[in-house]
């Protein structure tokens, strides 16, 4: 187990900030998804804590030594790369064993250890086989698996599972999380699937522009994203812009009592928080279609002044185009300057929707070894 702790790093290249100030601290055993846009800076910070990239300021520290200046092969890490580089000229055993052969161990132990890993991953029985030999997928857990091999106290991983398909992702996501937790790896795993962060992290970084954008449990950035760019990232949201008039923002056909001072501001929605009733007549926002998930419907409307708005209702509710519903908001943030200023002012307990729920659910599951 290792913490690991990021001061003001940064690289720039050329014009480009591509890490600009970036801070943070991951805790023992605790899993961290680095998560933003393509070009963000996601895999310059992880190339750092790996080092292979020298920070051009700032400093990096593991069970707070100063590791900053240190060449890989003398850090406490592992990393799996964004494209897997595997060694062709050797069999996939040999791959696998090689970080052990240069520590000397025993050829016992190596064989014992990399045929261990080739199962965890489940590759047992293809030591014998050539990269070129394997899919795209599996040279992908070869990677892993010699990664897992060292047994490194943090494991680096940029986008390990990109290539794969849906299935064996999810598989794999779940041994992650797993050999995390009985071996108390401390991971930082870069992806740009939100999906793939609500279900993977104990607390998830966004990143935009080589920044850091929020930091936290992935329930709060999906409930209360503190800026207008990790609202609109994570998750489906509404976004509507309005106006803020005594003590109302008034957006779309929407108002809603907030405590801001007048001027412009956009109002964020998350679909399942938009209840729907039937209206009278044209009363009320316009249903453009309805498409039937079977868990939920998600029905898209036009109010008045043609914004689109997507909310979704109870599978069976009886919704189809052209009907007119009137929108009550249970829960809503309002962005101003880009920055979260206000969260509903009734706002409950705050459910999450069924699909996050079960996410969570999993993550505690495995949080408690069950
Ligand atoms: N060696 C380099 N030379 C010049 N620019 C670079 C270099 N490496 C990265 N960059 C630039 O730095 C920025 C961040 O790149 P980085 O690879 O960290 O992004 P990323 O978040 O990992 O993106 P992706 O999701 O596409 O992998 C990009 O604008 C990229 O073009
Ligand atoms: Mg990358």
């Amino acid at each position: 187990m290792a913490t690991l702790e990021i001061r003001n790093l940064r690289r720039i290249f050329g014009p480009t900030r591509a890490v600009d100030d970036v801070s943070l601290s991951v805790d023992h055993g605790e899993l961290l998804c680095l998560l933003g846009p393509s070009g963000s800076g996601k895999s310059t910070v992880l190339r750092m804590l790996g080092g292979f990239e020298r920070p051009d300021a700032g400093s990096i520290l593991i069970d707070g030594e100063n590791v900053t200046n240190l060449a890989p092969e003398r850090r406490p890490t592992g990393m799996v790369f964004q494209s897997h580089a595997l060694w062709s000229h050797m069999d996939v055993f040999s791959n696998v064993a090689f970080g052990l052969k240069l520590r000397r161990l025993p050829r016992a132990e190596i064989r014992t250890r990399a045929e261990a890993a080739l199962d965890m991953v489940g590759l047992a029985g293809y030591g014998a086989r050539r990269p070129t030999q394997l899919s795209g997928g599996q040279q992908q857990r070869v990677a892993l698996a010699r990664s897992l091999v060292l047994e490194p106290k943090i494991l680096l991983l940029d986008e390990p599972f990109a290539s794969l398909d849906q299935h064996l992702r999810e598989r794999l996501r779940e041994e992650v999380r797993e050999i995390q937790h009985r071996a108390g790896i401390t991971m930082v795993f870069v992806t740009h699937g939100q999906d793939e962060a609500l279900a993977l992290a104990d607390r998830i970084a966004i990143m935009r522009d080589g920044r850091l954008e929020q930091v936290d449990r992935p329930e709060i950035v999906y409930r209360q994203p503190s800026t207008e760019f990790v609202a609109g990232f994570i998750g489906q949201m509404n976004m509507v812009d309005g106006e803020v008039h005594g003590g109302r923002l008034h957006a779309a056909e929407l108002s809603l009592p907030v405590s801001l001072a007048e001027g412009p501001a956009t109002l964020a929605l998350r679909p399942e928080d938009i209840g729907l009733h039937r209206a009278s007549g044209e009363a009320g926002a316009r249903v453009m279609r309805v498409t039937d998930f079977g868990t939920h419907l998600s029905v898209e409307l036009h109010t008045g002044d043609r914004v689109r708005l997507r909310a979704t209702a109870e599978p069976g509710a009886e919704w189809a185009a052209g009907m007119h519903a009137e929108l009550r908001p249970r829960k809503f943030a309002v962005y101003r300057e880009g920055k979260l200023c206000a969260l509903p002012l009734a706002p409950g307990s705050g459910e999450l929707p069924a699909s996050i729920q079960s996410l969570v659910a999993d993550q505690t599951r495995h949080a408690a070894g069950t």
